[in-house]
């Protein structure tokens, strides 16, 4: 069985003071919470810090990007060896703002996947449709596409590896929009990808990567895309900036 997972993506907010003043009520609150996995993303700025505060908590910390190199003449990017040094276990990869700000391609989604596993780091790899795409009705073309950037260079997985990969399916009209996709709108994806995984990685991989849905996941919408059977958890934007939200968010993802 996959163990629900959900992640916390900070984007741009909160500084040292306030990440740990959020980290520290959730160790709190969750602390006795076993069935789910959780994990926040902060700015980089404050990873460290927030690692250390949750040392002998079982939330993980996850960067919100990463590069591709190890080292060198890379002004501005930060390597994977240092997201671990700074107390990381995952990253967040090829989020639509990224692709959408930044320029983020498929290519370099699957560099850094590949560079983050072989870091050590797992790597929460998003794919997901912006609404022309989805009014033009070409949802699984793009989402195909950018499974296919994610896996390029991951080569055949192995079970331990699996574990250390997630797909997060994010629809961009979804993100930060209050309109969130229906259960059923995302189970279809979700289905889809999980068959994805099965023609083009292998059926372990489709059996136990993990899949999160995410984009206007709330307190008041997480129980019914959580029951769906192929979504295993959230990555959660404005709901995970406070507390009480974003507990009733991981609750409501333990298995029923
Ligand atoms: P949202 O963001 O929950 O604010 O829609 C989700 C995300 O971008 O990961």
């Amino acid at each position: 069985m996959r163990t629900p997972f959900v992640v916390g993506n900070w984007k741009l907010h909160k500084t040292i003071a306030e990440s740990l003043a959020l980290v520290t009520e959730l160790k709190n609150q969750l602390g006795a919470l076993r069935e789910v996995a959780v994990g926040v993303a902060p700015p980089f700025t404050a990873l460290n810090a927030v690692a250390k505060r949750l040392e002998d908590s079982s939330i993980v910390v996850s960067a919100q990007d990463c590069y591709w190199e190890e080292k060198g003449a890379f002004t501005g990017e930060v390597a994977p060896g240092m997201l671990r040094d700074a107390g990381c276990t995952w990253a967040i990869i090829g989020h639509s703002e990224r692709r959408q700000f930044f320029g983020e391609t498929d290519e370099t989604v699957g560099k850094k996947v590949k560079a983050a596993l072989a870091a050590g780091l797992g790597a929460i790899a998003c794919v997901g449709e912006t609404l022309a795409q989805r009014d033009g009705g070409t949802t699984f073309q793009v989402v195909e596409q950018h499974l296919r950037g994610v896996f390029a260079d991951v080569g055949a997985p192995d079970a331990a590896l699996l574990e250390r990969i997630v797909i997060a399916y994010e629809p961009v009209w979804a993100i930060g929009t209050g309109r969130t996709a229906t259960p059923a709108q995302a189970q279809e994806v979700h289905a889809f990808i999980r068959g994805w995984l099965t023609e083009n990685v292998s059926a372990a991989a489709s059996a136990a990567i993990r899949i999160q849905y995410g984009g206007s996941v709330k307190p008041d919408n997480a129980v019914a895309l959580m029951r769906e059977p192929d979504i295993d958890g959230a990555l959660v934007g404005g709901a995970s900036l406070q507390a009480a939200d974003f507990v009733a968010i991981c609750r409501a993802a333990k298995p029923a």
